[in-house]
């Protein structure tokens, strides 16, 4: 049985993200996340995972919710060129490969189809199930999620999985509930934050949960998904998740991916999301050139105007 720690005073949330899985923003994330495992396991020693805000773990691209808000349309399937996995490399490089490799592994082949066409994806991992994928034995992940339905989706999925005993979710404030698990007994982690930012306050605690994270595990890797939207808190937080790196003395990269320009309703209310960006804390050595090949690629595929592009910078 998955182990369950509880603690959190239930709030209202209206995010889910199964309305939002496989969209720009996922694709970025995740094929950073898988870069970023795929490199810590090169090492024999174990590492820890700490994501803070986990979500369902997994969702279906034809379901209801994916199909109401069309994200994945414009996001993976727009990478893809529609909702089919290619069998082989796609020419957009090795970041993009692995994720597409991950992905792989979650939507099988329909019995009777052939081994050599595309394979069609449905099915699509959230963080805790990408990361339960690439754990070893001697690895642990913990997971948090608050949402009700999420984490009950969520407590079922993991406790089917042959991995159970690696991976323990914790019903619990992912900001607050990480410090107790820093430094990890082996001293090699990540740390993975991607709150939805429906609540302000969101903005100031992940530069605190940055600042505290670096002083309990100042080797450990932090990867911190911020969304751009037109409010002063979203544009304030790279610079303060920078500054927050340096005064650590801490190797630092950030890159964000933008779709389009921000648009907004007629009574000048920000609608949808224009673009996202990934902070890193100690960073792979591999990820920037590899970020560097795949980004332009990704712009092409999800760009929607003229707005689209990237960043890439990195830092101490
Ligand atoms: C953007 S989603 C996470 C998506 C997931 N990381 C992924 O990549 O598949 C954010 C999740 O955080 C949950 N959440 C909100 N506040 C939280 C908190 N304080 N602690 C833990 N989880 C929280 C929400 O219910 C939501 O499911």
């Amino acid at each position: 049985m998955v182990a369950v720690a509880r603690g959190y005073h239930r709030g209202m949330f209206s995010y889910r993200h199964a309305f939002h899985a496989g969209n720009h923003a996922d694709v970025l994330k995740h094929a950073i996340l898988v870069a970023t495992l795929r490199y810590m396991a090169q090492k024999e020693t174990g590492f820890t995972v700490v994501d803070t805000h986990a979500g369902a773990g997994w969702y279906r691209l034809d379901g209801d919710q994916a199909r109401t808000s069309g994200e994945a349309e414009s996001g993976i399937f727009s990478v893809l060129g529609g909702p089919h996995l290619p069998k082989g490399q796609t020419g957009m490089g090795s970041l993009v490969d692995d994720y597409l490799a991950v992905l792989r592994e979650f939507n099988p082949p329909a019995k009777g189809s052939s081994t050599h066409g595309p394979q069609a994806l449905r099915n699509y991992p959230g963080s805790p199930l990408i990361t339960e994928r690439l754990l070893r034995l001697q690895d642990r992940a913990h997971v948090f999620e608050v949402h009700p339905t999420d984490q009950r989706l969520l407590r079922g999925l993991v406790a089917q999985r042959d991995t159970r005993r690696l991976m323990t979710l914790r019903v619990a404030d992912g900001f607050s509930g990480v410090r107790a698990l820093l430094p990890p007994p082996t001293r090699r982690g990540l740390v993975v934050c991607d709150p939805s930012y429906e609540i302000k306050s969101d903005y100031g605690k992940v530069v605190d949960m940055l600042t505290d994270a670096l002083i309990r595990f100042a080797t450990g890797s932090v990867l911190i998904w911020h969304p751009i939207v037109a409010r002063p808190e979203a544009h304030d937080l790279p610079r303060k998740l920078k500054n927050a790196a340096s005064r650590a003395g801490k190797p630092w990269l950030y890159t964000s991916l933008r779709v389009q320009s921000g648009q907004s309703n007629a009574r000048g209310v920000p609608v949808g999301l224009s673009g996202s960006g990934v902070f890193m804390v100690n960073p792979p050595f591999v990820l920037a050139p590899i970020l560097k090949e795949s980004l332009p690629h990704l712009v092409k595929a999800m760009g929607k105007d003229e707005h689209a592009g990237f960043v890439l910078e990195q830092g101490k």
